[in-house]
């Protein structure tokens, strides 16, 4: 089975906003979007990472958060609409980011629950009434959708996914049609400091040892997340966590910030390997793989 990861598609749609609109912690977002943001990502770039990935073969598409820059209801709609152009409801894992609550008006409409996630009630019945997480069990592969994103103020993008979560996770984890497959926990936070700037505070998730603590006690296989815009691979064995970078970005100085996404093939319910393609001169092409050998990751071409 091969799973395609993407993030950060931050598609712009401004279609019915009113100025009313942006009252809010929208007006700094907007700034952004004229200081660089707008020209960074590319609808273009972002159709493209979609129609690769389905060239690819992939099966399963996995979408890591910040789907939207604002959380309008023109951006949810239209990048929903170009997601299922690719691939059906049923073939996508998709969780929320910081961009997709932006505002305390966007969670208490809940936007995103119903525009994309589409009240998808995931197969595992964990005894809740809250739709985080939900479990996505696809043949042996087991994928578990958590929410670490919620309204914050103004310049503060960090994550939480709580107690609950935690707890229903442990649960879902524990569940024998889950442990009995290859288990992937998605989200949008990542785990680890990637960028060493001092806001990191601003930025992360603050309780990630706690869910890294459970998701390996747990018998987690792969996290993969977004946030960064940034390319990580990092083994904390027994667990891989990944990030691909924003499947959008166009134009970038550094190849880690550039347009990319990830596709992991599963066989056996076993992780064989992890192919990483980046954008660049109008198409995406393959930039890195890894392969299992000798108890560790090793990349190809050598990193
Ligand atoms: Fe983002
Ligand atoms: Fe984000």
């Amino acid at each position: 089975m091969k799973v395609g990861h993407i993030s950060d598609i931050h598609w712009l749609d401004t279609t019915g906003a009113r100025a009313t609109d942006f009252l809010n912690k929208r007006l700094s977002g907007a700034f952004n979007l004229l200081a660089g943001r707008a020209k960074k990502h590319s609808k273009d770039t972002a159709r493209l990472a979609l129609e690769t990935l389905k060239e690819k073969g992939v099966d399963h598409l996995i979408v890591a958060g910040d789907l939207s820059n604002l959380a309008l209801p023109g951006e949810f709609s239209a990048v929903r609409d170009v997601l299922r152009k690719y691939f059906d409801d049923s073939q996508m894992t998709i969780v929320p980011g910081n961009h997709d609550y932006y505002t305390r008006e966007s969670l208490k409409a809940q936007r995103f629950e119903k525009m994309i996630y589409a009240s998808r009630p995931g197969d595992i019945d964990l005894g809740d009434a809250s739709v985080w997480p939900f479990v996505d069990i696809r043949g042996d592969v087991a994928l578990i959708g958590l929410n670490s994103a919620q309204p914050r103020p103004w310049f503060v993008a960090a994550g939480r996914v709580g107690e609950a979560q935690l707890d229903a996770l442990e649960k879902a984890l524990s569940h024998p049609e889950v442990s009995s497959r290859f288990k992937i926990v998605v989200l949008h936070h990542h785990l680890f400091q990637v960028v060493m700037t001092p806001g990191e505070s601003l930025r992360c998730l603050e309780d990630r040892a706690q869910l890294l603590d459970i998701c390996k006690k747990g018998g987690v296989d792969l996290i993969v997340h977004g946030h960064n815009h940034d390319y990580t691979f990092r083994y904390e064995a027994p667990v891989l966590i990944c990030e691909a970078g924003s499947c959008s970005v166009c134009k970038f100085g550094r190849e880690v910030r550039a347009g990319k996404f990830n596709i992991y093939t599963i066989e056996d319910r076993k992780l064989c390997g992890v192919e990483t393609y980046l954008y660049r001169e109008g198409s995406f092409s393959l930039w890195r793989s890894y392969h299992f050998e000798g108890g560790t990751w090793r990349c190809c071409p050598d990193k």
